[in-house]
């Protein structure tokens, strides 16, 4: 195999044999490839697709890149959802306790920021001391002593996908349904789970902008995921503008804790329940998402979900005291404030780009060495619908290195469309679900 032929066929949108993609990956993931000849090609997947053959072949290339867990001798369903991803999106840490404080095994292989967007691994990191490296040995302890482990790729699961990961992220070839379905898939697929909640975001914060790319992306991932033996739903949920209050790691996870607790801000928690009733049914522990939806709010008003969340910090080493007490998390030492610059209303939210402010900040990489600060972020005051008067504030950058505050600020002030007229129409939190 010459890389040079396969990334020219790809360019000359051709297509590549099952043979082909497996012998990519593994050259790739075993070291042998070097990350300019992988761009190239993961760059020509992004412009010229591949076909569902290609699809199935490289998320099985990327799958079998590392061993496929097996927990059928753990009792009950195991069950596990992952988001395409967005701004604010803290959900994981909320729905993962909630689900196994209600008896459904969550086995967690998550990922990190990606582009603008944020990842489950940089938030559980803000924790001072959580470990996402477990051993398989310890993920399995884990999750066999309270019903939930969250982890990252490791050498061992789906390796393939951690390297290319890391090189979509600051090559700007993220934006692919193919390698979306082979990434979120791959992970997946490997870690012994029954049942896969798909949140796929859409809007101006996602990856998919418009909403029918982003149901022809839930139908890929469903058809993926049920070809290989599992029950597989789709949430189509809306990214027009970031979930929740915050954007930014350690504030995220705070966020996520104050809706453990029973507060936190109205769409997030709407939205966990929806995913966590859906996970619950797939989990065949309830008979409908509606009982599931119930059972959900009643384990975080018990406070079962919160107590959960810190048995999982405690097993992974983290400090659970930022449990009771998230002003324990990093925070930055400075603050900015965006205001309005007229009256009316917020009409809309070019929402990426608060995503992008956020990694200006030090929230995310733009490079793969670039190390996180999990202190920064964005605060929001106001959302699509909200009156505004001038001057008022829209959103507040917290900071620490002010090298490119300027930079952020500008994407933010840009980000906000404020109209003199109520918009009509607010964006539904959740568009469609698709495999149901
Ligand atoms: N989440 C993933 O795990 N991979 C992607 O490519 C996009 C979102």
């Amino acid at each position: 195999m010459r890389v040079v032929d396969l990334i020219r066929r790809k360019r000359d949108s051709g297509e590549l044999t099952r043979e082909e993609i497996e012998q990519l990956i593994a050259a790739y993931t075993g070291g042998d490839i070097p990350d300019y000849q992988m761009s190239a090609w993961l760059m020509a997947v992004v412009l010229r697709g591949m076909s569902r053959a290609e699809i199935a072949a490289l998320t099985g290339a990327m799958l079998h890149s590392g061993r496929v867990l097996d927990f059928s001798d753990l009792p009950g369903r195991k069950v596990d959802k992952h988001s395409t991803g967005g701004v604010g999106d803290k959900t994981s840490l909320v729905i993962a306790p909630v689900v196994a404080a209600g008896g459904v095994k969550v086995p967690m292989i998550s990922g990190r920021g990606l582009g603008h967007t944020g990842g489950t691994l940089d938030k559980l990191e803000s924790i001072p001391g959580f470990n996402v490296n477990l051993s398989l040995a310890n993920f399995r302890r884990v999750l066999e002593t309270c019903g939930c482990a969250l982890i990252g790729q490791t050498a061992e699961i789906a390796p393939a996908d951690k390297k290319i990961y890391a090189l979509r992220d600051v090559t700007g070839t993220v934006e692919s349904p193919a390698l979306i379905c082979a990434s979120i898939m791959s992970k997946k697929l490997a870690e012994g789970i029954d049942a896969l909640v798909l949140d796929v975001k859409t809007g101006s914060g996602a990856f998919m902008k418009k909403v029918e790319d982003a149901a022809s992306l839930a139908e890929l991932l469903v058809e993926t995921g049920n070809r290989m033996g599992k029950n597989v739903v789709a949430l189509l949920t809306d990214m027009n503008q970031p979930l929740g209050r915050t954007a930014g790691n350690a504030m995220e996870a705070a966020e996520a804790i104050e809706a453990l607790s029973g507060g936190g801000p109205a769409d997030l928690r709407e939205l966990c329940l929806e995913l966590a009733g859906w996970m619950f049914y797939l989990g065949e522990r309830v008979k409908t998402v509606d009982e599931g939806k119930k059972l959900s709010a009643e384990l975080i008003a018990s406070g079962h979900a919160r107590e959960k969340f810190r048995e999982i910090v405690r097993l992974q080493g983290g400090d659970v005291g930022v449990v009771d007490d998230p002003r324990r998390l990093p925070r930055a030492r400075q603050t900015l404030g965006v205001t309005s610059p007229a009256d009316g209303y917020v009409a809309g939210t070019q929402c990426e780009q608060l995503g992008v402010a956020c990694v200006v900040l030090g929230g995310g990489r733009e490079k793969k060495e670039d190390t996180i600060d999990p202190a920064v972020g964005l605060e929001f005051h106001k959302r699509i619908g909200d009156a505004v008067q001038r001057g008022e504030p829209l959103c507040t950058l917290h900071y620490n290195a002010g090298g490119r505050l300027d930079e952020a600020r500008r994407l933010v002030e840009t980000a906000y469309r404020i109209e003199p007229e109520e918009p009509k129409a607010i964006p539904p939190l959740v568009h469609r679900v698709i495999g149901a």
